[in-house]
């Protein structure tokens, strides 16, 4: 099996329904499906916001360390088996605190499961703390200072939630500060949003990784700066069809991105509401395009590069091939 690094991956997103309704009975939440399948019937989204609204609901169950802990190693679990080695997660964590559960909480339990990633499934680790776009960005830079008082470590910080007219230049500052403190950076843009969105993540918030990036095909020029820098985009298939971010998988950028030189990987963003975790994605775009084996040696080297493990690890993996 190749080894695959999954950059792109909401922890939140990979709460599957009878993970939903077994801590919605154990922290004693009422929640109105009859079971996982009524639950799952859901999942079909007219576009991001409807998505975002569900994701944000069903999150409401998770409550103690332990959930968070149980959520993070069922994931790292599932991705060990479709050969992902290394792990760059994003958790949401305004989502948890504006409900009343505090950042020690959530980052304790996730930072649990992590710390045991390699022993347990062969999977090295680092957690990237995403904020949401549609809170303004004193929010956010509230729940950066949060989590550095849990002392728990972060590798980085990221960007996501609504993307359209949630411009990115209000949180250059923090952005500044995170990379000052050593940390890495990354943002959601060009998913629903067009090349302008992704230059906007690149003017104001200098990120390392575009999440998502698809849109960018729109635009020559920036293609053009995309590939020339080797600046990482992470791509999500299953997530665009489920998203609308394209109309069908035949008519995904992927192969065009490829063929333009752009570093990109495959990823899963939220695997329990779009079909499916890296494997599915894999399979997918595989059968979809007909990918050759120098095709999918690409996308996995791409996912070691542009994961920020040291270059030692990188070129150790890479020599895997
Ligand atoms: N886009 C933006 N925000 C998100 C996503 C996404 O695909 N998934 C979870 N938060
Ligand atoms: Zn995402």
């Amino acid at each position: 099996m190749l080894p695959f690094a999954e950059l792109h991956l909401h922890l939140e997103g990979t709460l599957e329904p009878e993970l939903v309704l077994t801590l919605a009975e154990r922290n004693r939440i009422a929640l109105p499906y009859r079971d996982a399948d009524d639950l799952r019937s859901h999942y079909t989204y007219g576009c991001l916001q409807d998505f975002l609204d569900l994701y944000y609901a069903n999150m409401q169950v998770l409550r103690t360390e332990s959930d968070f802990a149980e959520l993070t190693d069922a994931y790292l679990a599932r991705a060990a088996a479709a050969g992902v080695v290394r792990a760059e997660v994003f958790c949401d964590l305004q989502a948890h605190t504006a409900r009343g559960v505090p950042a020690p909480v959530v980052l304790a339990g996730i930072a649990d499961a992590l710390a045991t990633s390699g022993v347990d499934h062969g999977v090295s680790s680092g957690l990237i703390l995403t904020f949401l776009r549609h809170l303004p960005a004193a929010d956010a830079e509230l729940a950066y200072d949060q989590a550095l008082a849990t002392g728990v470590e972060l590798l980085g910080v990221g960007l996501c939630s609504s993307e359209v007219g949630f411009p990115a230049a209000p949180f250059a500052d923090l952005f500044a500060r995170a990379r000052a403190d050593g940390l890495h950076t990354v943002a959601h843009a060009g998913e629903e949003g067009g090349p302008d969105s992704v230059w906007d993540v690149l003017e104001h918030l200098a990120v390392e990784r575009i999440d998502h990036g698809i849109n960018a095909m729109d635009d020559p020029d920036l293609v053009r700066h995309l590939a020339e820098r080797g600046i990482p985009l992470t791509v999500c298939p299953l997530s665009n069809v489920s998203l609308h971010a394209v109309a069908s998988l035949a008519d995904h950028p992927l192969p065009a991105m490829l063929e333009a030189g752009l570093k990109v990987s495959i990823n899963s963003d939220d695997p329990a509401y779009f079909g499916g975790y890296l494997g599915e994605n894999l399979a997918a775009v595989q059968a979809e395009f007909g990918l050759d084996a120098a095709q999918l040696a690409t996308l996995s080297a791409n996912s070691i590069e542009a994961s920020f493990l040291p270059q030692a690890d990188k070129l150790r993996l890479l020599s895997l091939h």
